[in-house]
């Protein structure tokens, strides 16, 4: 089955080509450095830069993989959540291309696609832990197959990327400082009295970070007013270290909970070098084998929306022309 996956939910336009579940080539147009101007994402933006884009990127996919349209069985396309205009720009576009060159149109869902980016480089078994952590989402699934995903736990109040996202703004980083502050604080000593562990004095699988940015904001002005020096890097690596220890301990507690030995992270903030090191570590101790995707795959990607319409087409999902974008469509939740 050849499928032509596109994602264009947020502020990267991408498109790629799956065969039965294999990435087989893939182009992005990126659009940060325009947003990094206003200081975040600006959704007139985004749809016009995806507009822009779509059309190039196909033909450039094309002729690099020396097919053409009517050769594609399936045009998958992220359906939320997002950005609606972003995602109806990708909606519009994959189903006018699934007409025109006959193929099946189907919508995927963007978060379901992130969880399963794990497959892509390793054979992901089910069933396995995943861990959701992006700009948009912080989230504990149990993946029972690669069609059927069961939120655990979740943030209470801001994702981690924009925990990551907002104290990169205090400290006046462009946006978004998650990539940034993982460089940081490999310069940095992280002490753990810096900062509180958020929400970890209960045995729920939820998150908070909203008090975590507090602490780091009261820090700082604390500092300005008593006329302490504030070594950045340090500050960074605290804060990154509360975050990261907050991911691993509920993130392995849910992995033993339901007795799963696998675990796979998604999403940008999965690239986070400090959590991968502390999720291997704390993996290896638990005889669970953790499933860490490429950057690439970590981050909004359309090999995943390919890979995560191959399972949907499998299990026989269809979908008509009448098929909506849905911004702030779910996963799993009850
Ligand atoms: O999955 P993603 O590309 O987009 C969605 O939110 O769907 O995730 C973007 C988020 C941003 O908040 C960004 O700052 C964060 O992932 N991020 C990181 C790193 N790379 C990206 N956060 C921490 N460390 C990183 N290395
Ligand atoms: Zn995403």
């Amino acid at each position: 089955m050849l499928c032509l996956g596109i994602e264009s939910s947020c502020d990267e336009t991408a498109l790629a080509v799956v065969r039965d579940g294999v990435l087989l080539d893939a182009v992005l147009a990126s659009q940060a450095d325009i947003h990094a101007l206003f200081g975040g994402v600006v959704p007139e933006l985004a749809s016009r830069e995806h507009y822009r884009y779509l059309g190039t990127l196909f033909d450039q996919l094309m002729q690099r993989l020396d097919l053409r349209p009517s050769d594609l069985d399936v045009v998958a396309v992220s359906r939320g959540p997002g950005l609606l205009g972003s995602l109806l720009v990708g909606v519009a576009f994959a189903k006018a291309l699934a007409l025109g060159c006959g193929a099946r149109f189907l919508g995927v869902n963007h978060l379901h696609a992130h969880l399963l980016a794990a497959g892509l480089e390793n054979e992901l078994r089910f069933p396995a832990l995943g861990l959701l952590v992006s700009g948009g989402h912080t989230h504990i699934y149990r993946m029972e197959s690669p069609s059927r995903c069961i939120v655990l736990g979740k943030t209470l109040d801001d994702a981690a990327g924009e925990a990551f996202d907002k104290v990169g703004k205090i400290l006046g980083l462009a946006y978004p400082g998650g990539k940034l502050m993982d460089a940081l604080a490999r310069q940095g000593r992280a002490d753990a009295r810096l900062f509180p562990r958020p929400y970890l004095d209960n045995d729920n699988l939820d998150f908070s970070f909203s008090g975590l940015k507090s602490a780091v904001l009261n820090y700082i002005n604390k500092a300005h007013m008593t006329g302490e020096e504030i070594r950045v890097p340090d500050l960074v690596a605290s804060f990154q270290n509360a975050v990261v220890e907050a991911l691993v301990s509920r993130a392995v507690l849910a992995a033993k909970e339901y007795g799963y030995d696998k675990l796979a992270i998604a999403g940008g903030v999965a690239s986070n070098s400090a959590l991968r090191a502390a999720m291997q570590e704390a993996c290896d101790k638990a005889h669970i084998r953790f499933y860490h995707p490429s950057p690439i795959f970590c981050t909004d990607n359309a090999a995943m929306i390919g890979c995560a319409a191959y399972y949907e087409y499998k299990k026989g999902t269809r979908h008509g022309w009448d098929l909506n974008a849905i911004p702030n469509l779910k996963l799993g939740e009850r």
